[in-house]
C-alpha cells in the first residue's frame, strides 16, 4: 500500500505520519490524531460539520486530502480555547444558547470565527450568507445569528479599549 510522509501543524503541534494519499483530512484528523471534535455529518460535503482552519481559514475536511495539508497548519475546535478559557465565539454560542443537539457546532463555530475575521461587523444577513456552508437541524439558525453578532460587539468593544483579542487566535 502507497504511504505518503506528511508534516501538519495540529492545533499547535507538529505532527510527522505516514497517510494513505487518498485518506481524506477529516479522517485523518479524527482516525490518525484522535481530534473527534471534528465531526463528520455527511457524505456529500454540505453540512459543514467538519470544517476547520487551514492557515486560518476555513475548509471543510472532508473535501480535501490529508496530503494536502502538508506542510501547513491547522487549527480544530479543539483548538481555539486559551489558558484563559473558552474562545471569545464559543462563549457566545454558549451564552446565546446557539445550539441544541451541538452535532453543527464545532463546524459552526470554526465558520463563524472566520467570518468575523473576514467581517468583523456583519448584519444579520451577512452572517446567514456567511454560514450557508453550514447546516443546523435543531437550531433554525436565529441564535446563532445572535451568537455571532455578539461575538463581533465583544471583540469590537475589545478593539475599542486597546486589548484586541483577535477572531481566530486564542484568548
Ligand atoms: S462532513 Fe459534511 S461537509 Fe464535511
Ligand atoms: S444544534 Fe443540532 S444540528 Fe445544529
Amino acid at each position: 500500500m502507497v504511504q505518503t510522509t506528511i508534516t501538519v501543524t495540529v492545533d499547535g503541534t507538529s505532527y510527522t505520519d505516514q497517510v494513505e494519499p487518498r485518506m481524506l483530512l477529516v479522517q485523518y484528523l479524527r482516525e490518525t490524531l484522535g481530534k473527534t471534535g471534528t465531526l463528520i455529518g455527511c457524505d456529500t460535503s454540505n453540512c459543514g460539520a467538519c470544517t476547520v482552519h487551514l492557515d486560518g481559514v476555513s475548509v471543510k475536511s472532508c473535501t480535501m486530502f490529508a496530503v494536502q495539508a502538508d506542510g501547513h497548519e491547522v487549527t480544530t475546535i479543539e483548538g481555539i480555547a486559551g489558558a484563559d478559557g473558552l474562545h471569545p465565539m464559543q462563549t457566545a454560542f454558549h451564552e446565546n444558547h446557539a445550539l441544541q443537539c451541538g452535532f453543527c457546532t464545532p463546524g459552526m463555530i470554526m465558520a463563524s470565527i472566520d467570518l468575523l475575521r473576514e467581517n468583523p461587523n456583519p448584519d444579520e444577513q451577512m452572517i446567514r450568507d456567511g454560514l450557508e456552508g453550514n447546516l443546523c437541524r435543531c437550531t433554525g439558525y436565529q441564535n446563532i445569528v445572535k451568537a455571532v453578532r455578539s461575538a463581533a460587539e465583544t471583540e469590537a468593544a475589545k478593539v475599542e479599549l486597546g486589548a484586541t483579542i483577535p477572531v481566530g487566535q486564542p484568548s
